[in-house]
C-alpha cells in the first residue's frame, strides 16, 4: 500500500523540499500551509497523489482541521513532518508579547498538538514516523526562538524513547543556517551569516529523512555543524548569546541588517 506523509509549512523552504523528496520516495502527500496558490502549484508538479490542506496553524480552526486529518484512520498518515515555523527578529526586550506568543505556539504547541493527533493511530498500526524540524539553536542559549526549539527537541526525545518499541519513530532534526525564506520573513539580510555558514536545503532534508528511516532520535544536519556542536556546550553562555543571530542583528543595526525584501507581503503578514 502507498505510504502517505503530511508536511506542515510545505509552501516554501524546507517544507517544499520535504514534499519533493518524499514524493520522489513514492509517498502520497498532504501539504499544509496558509498560501493556497503556492501549495497548489507545488502539488501540480509532484508525480504522486497530493492533497492540499490550506490552514493557518495559529488558529484553533486550522490546527484542529489538520489534527482531524491526522486522526483519520480511513486515510492513514504514515509520516508527519512538523516543519512550519518563523522567528521573531527583534531582541527579547524589544519584541511584542503577541509575536512571542505566536512564535512559541507555532514552534512548540503546534508540533505537540499534531504529534498527539498522529501518534495513537501510528501506534495502533505498529508503524509511523514523526519528524520535528527543530534547530541547532535549541541547544544554545540564543533567545526565545531557541527556547521553543529546545522544547520540541525534549518532546521528540521523550516520545522517541517511549514509542520506539511500538514501531513509532520520533526524530528531531537540528539544522544550522539554511537559505530559505526564513530570514527574509524576519526582515534579516543573509549577510548577517557568513557564506560558509549556510547549509544546503536539500542535504538538510535528505539527512532528516534518512535519520527518520534509520530510527534516530536526534540528528544535527550538515557535517560542519555536527563537528562544531559538541564544542558549543564548552563555550560560556554569555559568549554564545553574544554571537547568535539576534546579537548580530542588534550589533549590525536594523538599517544595515534589513534589506529590501521581495517578500514584503510576507513580512507584513508575519505571524
Ligand atoms: N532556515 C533556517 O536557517 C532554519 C534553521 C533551523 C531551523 N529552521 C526551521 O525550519 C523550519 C522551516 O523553515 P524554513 O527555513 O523552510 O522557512 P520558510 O522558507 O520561511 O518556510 C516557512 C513555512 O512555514 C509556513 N508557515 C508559517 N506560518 C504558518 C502558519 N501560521 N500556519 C501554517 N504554515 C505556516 C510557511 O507557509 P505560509 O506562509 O504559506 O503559511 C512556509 O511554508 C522552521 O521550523 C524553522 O524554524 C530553519
Amino acid at each position: 500500500m502507498q505510504m502517505r506523509a503530511l508536511v506542515t509549512g510545505a509552501s516554501a523552504g524546507l517544507g517544499a523540499e520535504f514534499a519533493r523528496q518524499l514524493a520522489a520516495d513514492g509517498f502520497a502527500l498532504v501539504l499544509v500551509a496558509r498560501s493556497a496558490d503556492r501549495l497548489r502549484s507545488l502539488a501540480a508538479q509532484l508525480p504522486v497523489e497530493t492533497e492540499v490542506l490550506v490552514a493557518d496553524l495559529l488558529t484553533d480552526e486550522g490546527l484542529e482541521r489538520v489534527a482531524a486529518r491526522l486522526d483519520d484512520d480511513a486515510r492513514p498518515v504514515d509520516v508527519l513532518v512538523n516543519n512550519a515555523g518563523f522567528a521573531v527578529a527583534e531582541p527579547f526586550h524589544e519584541s511584542t508579547v503577541e509575536d512571542e506568543q505566536r512564535m512559541h505556539e507555532l514552534l512548540s504547541w503546534v508540533p505537540l498538538r499534531l504529534a498527539h493527533a498522529a501518534l495513537p493511530g501510528m501506534r495502533r498500526r505498529g508503524a509511523g514516523g514523526i519528524l520535528n524540524v527543530a534547530s541547532l539553536a535549541g541547544r544554545l542559549p540564543s533567545g526565545s526562538y531557541a527556547a521553543s526549539k529546545a522544547h520540541v527537541i525534549a518532546l521528540s526525545r521523550s516520545l522517541h524513547a517511549r514509542y520506539r518499541r511500538d514501531g513509532v519513530t520520533v526524530t528531531a532534526l537540528l539544522p544550522g543556517f539554511v537559505p530559505t525564506e526564513f530570514h527574509d520573513r524576519m526582515g534579516v539580510s543573509p549577510d548577517v551569516v557568513p557564506r560558509a555558514g549556510w547549509a544546503n536545503p536539500s542535504s538538510v532534508v535528505r539527512e532528516g529523512l534518512r535519520a527518520l528511516r534509520t530510527r534516530r532520535g536526534v540528528v544535527v544536519s550538515d557535517w560542519r555543524y555536527r563537528l562544531a556542536a559538541p564544542f558549543a556546550s564548552l563555550v560560556p553562555d554569555r559568549l554564545i548569546a553574544g554571537v547568535g543571530l539576534g546579537a548580530r542583528i542588534e550589533r549590525v543595526g536594523t538599517a544595515d541588517a534589513v534589506r529590501e525584501s521581495p517578500r514584503t507581503d510576507a513580512q507584513t503578514d508575519r505571524p
